[in-house]
């Protein structure tokens, strides 16, 4: 290592796009993508886990993406329901699973199964992966806003007392390290409504590769990367 490179991120965000066009690619449907995508998924978990990251926040499904056809909406819900049944619940699990987002449009077979896998996940040790589902950055900082304003007419607070440590704490985050890298795999350079609070002073890595077909040698590649950067956080 050289004394340039700057530490292993402790907290990866990644939006796993391209799904998709790897279907078309390969003359598949774009379902036979997202099936893709969702053992790319498992497979970038247990490696984030293995090489020791606190914090994985992945992004599933945003609060944009129901403007999908019903088709696909329905069939990136089945398979998060097929997946969601049997990716987490094995023998001496460590990672702790959190969903992040909305939770009033999904399914409430969806839903049970999701507070199944983070009653059960709850205590464990290992890496902290966040599943954002139904999730938007603008949805997060409006409800944190609201939270606070009950807050203050509650009595709790005073308007005054609103700070970023509060807001922060408001955040569907507050547990985590903060934000350190930010992936974009498939060749799109924006940020699509993911992490807006979070993304303050995060390391954007974006990657050509369709999430389907990302590995964890891209994933090292980000993260050497991201050790290659110099942060100064506004300093000089
Ligand atoms: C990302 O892949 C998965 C979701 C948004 C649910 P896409 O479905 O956006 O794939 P592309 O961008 O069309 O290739
Ligand atoms: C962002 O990808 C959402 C997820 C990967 C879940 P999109 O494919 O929805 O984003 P845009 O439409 O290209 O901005
Ligand atoms: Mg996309």
């Amino acid at each position: 290592m050289s004394s340039e490179q700057s530490s292993m991120p402790r907290h990866i965000g990644i939006i796993m796009d391209g799904n998709g066009r790897w279907a078309a690619k390969n003359g598949l449907p774009r379902s036979a993508g997202h099936a893709r995508g969702a053992e790319v998924f498992r497979t970038i978990c247990r490696y984030c886990e293995k090489i020791g990251i606190e914090a994985l926040t992945v992004y599933a499904f945003s609060t944009e993406n129901w403007s999908r056809s019903a088709d696909e909406v329905s069939a990136i819900m089945n398979i998060l329901r097929r997946y969601l049944r049997d990716a987490f619940n094995q023998e001496g699990e460590t990672i702790r699973v959190r969903f992040i987002g909305r939770r009033d449009r999904l399914d409430s077979d969806i839903l049970s199964l999701m507070q199944e896998i983070e009653d059960v996940s709850r205590d464990n040790p290992g890496l902290i992966l966040n599943i954002a589902v139904d999730y938007g950055g603008r949805d997060e900082i409006v409800r944190a806003a609201k939270e606070a304003a009950e807050m203050v007419a509650d009595g709790r607070i005073t308007a005054d007392e609103i700070d970023e440590e509060l807001i922060d704490s408001l955040t569907f985050t507050s547990c985590c390290p903060p934000l350190d890298l930010l992936l974009r795999p498939s060749g799109e350079e924006r940020i699509s409504n993911f992490m807006l609070w979070q993304c303050a002073y995060a390391e954007f890595v974006y990657m050509d590769t369709l999430w389907p077909d990302f590995t964890p040698e891209h994933l090292d590649r980000a993260i050497e990367e991201f050790r290659s950067r110099n942060r100064r956080f506004g300093g000089r």
